[in-house]
């Protein structure tokens, strides 16, 4: 089947998710031709989920030994230039990364990643968000990308689009439970976070990621104040205030200044009417019941 996307114009039901026309072939490739290696890093996520920072909060602690705070690829070159996206490495617009461990991002859903990825010893982190919060950062951000001829989405249709689980690697419910269930089976293999926990409480969660990845912060460090280096380097005002990330295009899509918009929770109590909030809330007891995955709403 095929479906109007929200920055796409076409969407593809491509092994029971909607792929983007432009990364059918890559997606393909990816699957068929990555070879994993033990040391891998992956940054996966729903789209608009946080994964900008998570790449960045993963890239500042396994390379933390090789860079000063104060002279930082962070500083001088956007997240998903240091972790590229691997679905566009086969596109060729991105180069793979050089230094181990490399990082690579990922909106691939969990059933459709490579094999070799799962037969090895490399890592997944999963960033989650609550649907309602992903919603609004979805509507805004692709309605500021959508390419020629697509029109604005009022707000009523994309909602009715995302309800039906039609968005670019949607359903989200599939996307989520997918890397959920994984985390549970795997909890070695898949580390599964949230947006909203890492907004509560960051310095437990760079901790738990740097243990889960095999570099724990040591006794010294922690003295040294490294974690909240780490945390204040990634922070959304640190980062949409440096000039890299202000302008430019990445791999020839989005402008990185759209990446960072207002990086808060709740901002759907804005845009929400109560029927849409009854709507998706019903959604999700419908589709995440008995899974155990729950959101701070
Ligand atoms: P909002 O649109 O709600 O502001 P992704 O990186 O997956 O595309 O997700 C983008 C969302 O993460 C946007 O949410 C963006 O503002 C927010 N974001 C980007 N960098 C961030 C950071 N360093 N800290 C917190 N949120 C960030």
């Amino acid at each position: 089947s095929k479906e109007r996307g929200w920055a796409i114009p076409d969407l593809y039901l491509f092994q029971q998710f909607w792929c983007p026309s432009t990364l059918i072939k890559e997606v393909n490739n990816f699957q068929k031709q990555f070879q994993a290696k033990d040391s891998d890093i992956f940054v996966a996520s729903f789209p608009k989920s946080g994964t900008t920072w998570l790449k960045a909060i993963a890239f500042a602690i396994v390379n933390r030994q090789c860079f000063s705070i104060h002279n930082h690829p962070l500083l001088t070159s956007n997240p998903h230039q240091l972790v590229p996206p691997v679905e566009p490495v086969y596109r060729g617009d991105v180069d793979f990364p050089t230094i181990e461990p490399r990082l690579f991002g990922t909106h691939t859903p969990f059933p459709s990643l490579p094999n070799s990825i799962m037969e090895c010893n490399s890592k997944i982190i999963y960033i989650c968000r609550n649907p309602f919060d992903t919603f609004v950062s979805s509507w805004i951000y692709y309605d500021k990308i959508k390419r020629e001829p697509l029109t604005t989405l009022k707000i009523e249709e994309a909602f009715e689009m995302y309800c039906d689980g039609i968005i670019e690697f949607g359903p989200w419910w599939s996307h989520m439970l997918g890397y959920w269930k994984e985390s549970l089976a795997k909890p070695d293999k898949v580390l599964f976070l949230k947006y909203e926990d890492l907004k509560d409480d960051a310095n437990f969660q760079v901790k738990r990621i740097a243990e889960f990845l095999g570099f724990p912060f040591t006794q010294e460090e922690e003295n040294n104040q490294v974690i909240e280096s780490i945390i204040k380097l990634c922070s959304f005002e640190e980062m949409k205030n440096l000039e890299v990330n202000k302008s430019g295009i990445i791999h020839r899509f989005a402008d990185k200044k759209y990446y960072f918009r207002k990086g808060e929770t709740r901002d759907w109590l804005n845009y929400f009417s109560p029927s849409m909030t009854e709507k998706l809330t019903k959604i999700m007891e419908e589709k995440f019941g008995e899974s155990g995955l729950s959101f701070m709403i």
